[in-house]
């Protein structure tokens, strides 16, 4: 007999720039894999050849807040239609840099557009659609600040930001963490990579121990 295919489970990784989230993002994978998951792995802005070109764009280019709102979202419906809802129908997992409570907290919080017209954006784009998990990556602004300047390479047009406007980015993330404590899961980012890593998998050991 032929079981209809479980929905997929949608992961995905928040936190300011420098907070460690693409360096934790092989962890979260990789541990998924490994125990036999299928694993689409992506990132916001970006993920689909159309969006990693408004990526670029986005990264690159000065523009008025709400193209940028206005972009994020395009790439994102590009992103959702052609990348993450084909995946959670297979019932796969799909593991995202970043995804649509980024948008709230750097273009809502961070740069002053009305929440309610981004989350009027959202519900347009993807309705219906949350992540079933997410990990905020919590490190205070000057730790990650010391981090990206440790980097060498050239900050992008968003790490190029101010010390007031990533705490309003971590404020909000902080306060979407405590509005939704059962989708969200707060982890110090502050510990050395190993401790950082143990934490995300021991929060996805119900996922990692679900039949596949
Ligand atoms: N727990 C950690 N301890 C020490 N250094 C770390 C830790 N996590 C990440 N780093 C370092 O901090 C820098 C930023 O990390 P990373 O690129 O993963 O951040 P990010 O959250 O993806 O940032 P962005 O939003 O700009 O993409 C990297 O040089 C990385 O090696
Ligand atoms: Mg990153």
């Amino acid at each position: 007999m032929t079981h209809p295919t479980q929905r997929g489970v949608f992961i995905t990784l928040e936190g300011i720039d420098g907070a460690g989230k693409t360096t934790q993002f092989e962890a979260v994978v990789g541990a998924l894999r490994a125990a036999g998951r299928t694993v689409v792995a992506t990132r916001e802005p970006g993920g689909t050849p159309i969006g990693e070109r408004i990526r670029a764009l986005l990264l690159s280019e000065p523009m008025h807040y709400a193209t940028e709102a206005l972009l994020m979202f395009a790439a994102r419906q590009e992103h959702v239609l052609s990348v993450i809802e084909p995946a959670l129908l297979r019932g796969e997992v799909v593991v995202c840099d970043r995804f649509t409570d980024a948008t709230l907290a750097y273009q809502g919080a961070g740069k002053g557009l009305p929440i309610d017209r981004l989350e009027a954006l959202a519900n347009w784009v993807h309705p219906g659609l949350a992540p079933d998990l997410t990990f905020l990556i919590d490190v205070p602004v000057e730790l990650a600040a010391q981090r990206l300047r440790a980097q060498a390479r050239i900050a992008d047009r968003f790490e190029r930001e101010s010390a007031e406007f990533f705490a309003r980015v971590r404020g909000h993330y902080l306060a979407l963490a405590a509005a939704e404590p059962l989708r969200w899961v707060i982890v110090d980012g502050t510990r050395d990579l190993e401790s950082v890593r143990d934490d995300l998998v021991h929060h996805m050991r119900k996922i990692l121990q679900e039949p596949v």
